[in-house]
């Protein structure tokens, strides 16, 4: 069954869609729906980064979901940014890749950065919503990013030429996540390759951060950790961050 989340909330100026979308959730309003802002103020991303959210150039939307109609929680971020590459894809034909554990890249450059957040229900402590924070970076010029991250950060006009109005990528992408994240039809197995072949880690030796050491990334396990080589025996890699 595909529940397509029908309802939208458009602002023109938000600190955070994710936080916005928290507190309505933390005031009891546990409506699943589709917040989307113009601009964010204090957009963030994992480790407490900015996310860069100018007006008008970016898309920044929060999906509140109901825990129990995602089919893989584990799997939450990583099927969120299939649904980015997939619905970009279909409107700016590139090589869309997956930097684990929540980074599209184009080109070798971040387009696209994804924030899952879990709420507990107040009564309960069990969770019970998911946040998926979506920021995809469409119609900005390469002068427009600060210059602390125009190296590394890039949008899908300056990487594939195309123009095109962000309303139509937005509902692109949320056609996917009702196809990938909430359809219970589809396969899991099937969208974890699609996953992996889009991995930018695995085959790679990549630096983590938090450990402080570098490994070699064997696989992505169907949970949505790396698989590491450690001392010739499987280490599983839960979150943090990875230097390729
Ligand atoms: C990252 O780069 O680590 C993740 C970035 C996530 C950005 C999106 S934009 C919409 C939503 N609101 C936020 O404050 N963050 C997410």
């Amino acid at each position: 069954m595909i529940i397509l989340r029908k309802e939208r909330i458009y602002l023109e100026k938000i600190s955070s869609t994710n936080d916005y979308a928290a507190e309505l959730l933390y005031n009891g309003d546990k409506n699943t729906r589709v917040i989307i802002a113009s601009e964010q103020t204090c957009g963030h991303g994992r480790l407490g980064r900015k996310f860069y959210s100018p007006k008008d150039t970016g898309i920044y939307m929060s999906i509140i979901a109901d825990i129990e109609e995602i089919k893989n929680l584990n799997l939450l971020t990583s099927l969120a940014g299939l649904s980015v590459c997939e619905g970009a894809e279909e409107i700016y034909p590139a090589e869309y890749k997956i930097k684990w554990p929540n980074d599209i890249l184009v080109n070798g450059k971040k387009i696209c950065g994804i924030l899952t957040k879990l709420i507990n229900d107040t009564s309960s402590q069990k969770i019970s919503h998911a946040v998926i924070g979506i920021g995809v970076n469409v119609n900005n010029d390469k002068e427009d990013f600060p210059e602390d991250i125009r190296d590394i950060a890039s949008s899908l006009k300056i990487e594939t030429g195309i123009y095109e109005n962000k309303s139509v990528l937005t509902e692109k992408i949320l056609n996917k996540t009702d196809e990938l994240i909430f359809s219970s039809g589809k396969n899991d197995a099937e969208a974890l390759e699609k996953i992996k072949k889009r991995s930018l880690v695995i085959g790679r030796k990549v630096f983590v951060k938090n450990e402080n050491r570098e490994y070699l990334v064997k696989d992505i396990s169907e949970n949505g950790e790396l698989i590491v080589d450690d001392a010739d025996k499987n280490k599983l890699i839960f979150t943090g961050e990875i230097i390729l």
